[in-house]
């Protein structure tokens, strides 16, 4: 019979420990542990789910099964051995690796397409698929924190504001940076002339600024020109958090929005916009386990690694990673890389198309047919709608995420639809469950 906790913390040391390990109590876990197989009926529930997906409206992963296309890739790179056995990724994906068994050059080509794809120069791009946003932010805040530092000898300060991501407080604290709160526009978007307010009030110390392409709750974006009219002539590093966003705006016509460099109307030079970006796989694209891209400039990455070398023995691996993490996965950048090709950026054209149709189409019909619950889009490059929230049965039956958002003074229930697999089908099944309710 097993014991229970009480029994168990009653013995001393020796007796637990003989206890635990005899055969007796051996067979009885054993026991305990086949007779509770959970493996059929996850199977079961999942299958179940499945046939779902599509009903996932609140949260921005796309559900959209790939096209075979994608899996004949798999099968392609299964036949060259990977995911058979343990490639690794360890390393800096540009560098000389003394382990040969990764996927760099997937990862180098899949880099540089798309950092071509957000206007980076060809000569000046580095990066490295992460396993998501949230990490490829992590990198990005890492590398400005180190950068800051090495050129001023001072710890930053991080600016952003309440509609950022919650996983940017996390970092924060995680990398010990004081957070300065920016101020936001009635849209949500930064406000740039608070930003300039908290710049001057902290002037001691060099500024790490993430401006979010994309707010998580409602879409809204900051100003990537308005914040750097504020950053001329200070010691800085902008980060763009464009999880969200990122995948799809640069095969829309403001694909300038994200473009890296851009000429000085006034010099006539080229102007960098910002110095490095995140965005998530797994979002528009639709990647079938979460992945993130971060892209900066090899410029910035050597002044990284230059620094991170004093932290980092490069004795072990021959080489100084610029990752944070030792081991990382081959078989991401690999699947990745089927996202890179002239076609896949085609598809991704059109579904950007139809995800802002959508969007305007959800937008339009709640506004004629459920007015009361104030749809709102915060700008017309977001794939959201948020609104007050409804009954429980819709936020229930479409995985609706809620948050309270103050409007005039009050903190109001409110939901969101995100647009990256919604099709028209299921926007007028959603729009017909709300009248129910
Ligand atoms: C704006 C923004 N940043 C970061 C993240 C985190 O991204 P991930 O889930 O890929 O870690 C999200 C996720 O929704 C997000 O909306």
């Amino acid at each position: 019979m097993l014991m229970n906790r009480r029994q168990f913390l009653s013995m001393s040391g020796a007796t637990a420990l003989v206890a635990v390990c005899s055969p007796q109590a051996l067979t009885a876990h054993s026991l305990a542990y086949h007779t509770q197989p959970k493996a059929p009926a996850a199977l079961k529930a999942m299958q179940d789910l499945a046939r779902q997906r599509d009903k996932l409206l609140g949260y921005p992963i796309n559900m959209t099964t790939l096209p075979e296309a994608f899996f004949d890739w798999r099968k392609e790179l299964a036949h060259a051995g990977l995911n058979q056995f343990a490639f690794n990724n360890v390393g800096n994906s540009y560098g000389e690796s003394h382990i040969p068994f990764n996927s760099h050059p997937f990862e180098q080509e899949l880099i540089d397409r798309f950092g071509a794809v957000y206007g980076f120069p060809r000569e000046n791009i580095w990066g490295f698929l992460s396993n998501s946003g949230t990490d490829s932010n992590m990198h990005g805040l890492y590398m400005g924190r180190t950068i800051l530092k090495n050129r001023t000898g001072m710890m930053p300060k991080i600016y952003f504001t309440q509609e950022a991501h919650y996983s940017i407080q996390i970092l924060r604290d995680l990398l010990h940076l004081d957070w300065v709160v920016v101020g936001t526009n009635l849209d949500g978007g930064m406000d740039v002339d608070d930003l300039e307010r908290q710049l001057n009030a902290n002037r001691d110390h060099p500024a790490l600024v993430v401006a979010t392409i994309g707010t998580t709750f409602k879409g809204s974006i900051d100003s990537i020109d308005g914040i750097q009219t504020k950053l001329k002539d200070r010691i800085a590093y902008l980060h763009l958090d464009a999880a969200l966003f990122g995948g799809y705006l640069p095969h829309t016509s403001f694909a300038a929005d994200l473009l890296h460099e851009t000429l000085d109307p006034v010099s006539g030079k080229k102007r960098q916009r910002y110095d490095s970006i995140a965005v998530s796989c797994h979002k528009f694209f639709g990647f079938p386990s979460p992945a993130g891209l971060f892209i900066t400039t090899r410029t910035n990455f050597e002044s990284f690694v230059a620094q991170f070398s004093q932290i980092h023995d490069p004795e072990y691996i021959q080489q100084v990673p610029g990752t944070i993490t030792c081991s990382r996965d081959a078989v991401k950048p690999a699947e990745f890389y089927f996202f890179s090709s002239e076609s896949a950026f085609a598809q991704q054209a059109a579904d950007a198309k139809a995800i802002l149709d959508n969007t305007g189409y959800l937008l339009k019909e709640m506004a004629s047919h459920y007015p009361h619950l104030q749809p709102a889009r915060a700008n017309d490059r977001s794939n959201i709608v948020y609104f007050r929230t409804p009954g429980e049965a819709v936020v229930n039956r479409y995985c609706l995420a809620t948050m309270r958002l103050d409007t005039d003074g009050q903190r109001t229930p409110c939901a969101h639809v995100v647009m990256p697999h919604a099709k028209k089908v299921i926007l007028d099944q959603f729009l017909s469950d709300l009248g129910k309710a």
